[in-house]
């Protein structure tokens, strides 16, 4: 049985006074919540803040992004992997289709993200995903395996059972419009049927989460699909009460 996990991406949003006022009600409304794995992550800059104020360690801190350079050196602007488990993150989103659109993250470079902070124990959420076009151009899949293959070629198979992959459809984030369940179930059993083929046991084990207008109406039907196990959350993330929500939906 997998456990499920649900992690609130919170993207470039939030000052101090809303983010106070999220983490309170999340340590208020956490207790509601069954055995499941919960993160949130918060702009880089937040995190600290986060973690100071989160009363709970019901609730783990991720990173939205992550230099590629292992060391620490002369890259203005970037955290390290360490900066990031220093201050208290378990896990870092890697490859984010915001990341790969605006700002040109290729494959290769997500890849080696991966691996850097695998070296650092701290978990990678590798996000895949098509947009709209490659969907009904039918290469769907193609897209996909490409952007898993680069990682698998990067850090191996095995190494899977320590990343979490998250499934998001670029036409479904922030855009209101969700896979429906059936197209969501159709593209984690392709990614697990993928992992299987090079080891069955890391490709049972792996957590897919679904991330793409998760919201606490829709979650529920997405989570009991059998190859979900979660979500990646954007906007209702911001919410403490749509987010806990979702996470009691998976759990
Ligand atoms: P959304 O974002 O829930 O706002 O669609 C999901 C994501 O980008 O991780």
């Amino acid at each position: 049985m997998r456990k499920a996990f649900v992690a609130g991406n919170w993207k470039m949003h939030g000052s101090k006074a809303s983010i106070m006022t999220l983490v309170s009600d999340l340590n208020s409304k956490v207790s509601e919540v069954g055995a499941i794995d919960i993160a949130v992550c918060p702009p880089a800059i937040y995190i600290d803040f986060v973690s100071r104020t989160l009363a709970t360690d019901k609730i783990s801190i991720g990173a939205q992004n992550m230099a590629i350079e292992p060391e620490q050196g002369a890259f203005t602007g970037e955290q390290s992997v360490a900066m990031l488990k220093d201050m208290g993150c378990n896990y870092v989103v890697l490859g984010h289709s915001e990341r790969r659109a605006i700002y040109g993250e290729t494959d290769a470079e997500v890849a080696a993200k991966v691996a850097v902070a695998l070296s650092s124990n701290v978990t990678p959420i590798l996000c895949v995903g098509e947009t709209l076009d490659e969907r009904e151009s039918g290469v769907m899949e193609q897209v996909i395996a490409t952007q898993l293959d680069a990682v698998i070629s990067e850090v191996g198979i095995d190494a899977f059972d320590k990343v979490v992959i998250a499934y998001e459809p670029v036409w479904a984030i922030g855009t209101g419009k969700t896979a429906s369940p059936a197209q969501a179930q159709e593209v984690h059993a392709f990614i697990r049927t993928k992992l299987a083929g090079l080891n069955a046991a890391v490709a049972e084990k792996v957590i897919i989460q679904y991330g793409g207008s998760v919201k606490p109406d829709n979650a529920v039907e997405l989570f009991s699909q059998p190859d979900i196990d979660g979500g990646l959350i954007g906007g209702a993330s911001l919410n403490a009460d749509d987010f806990i929500a979702i996470c009691k939906a998976a759990g």
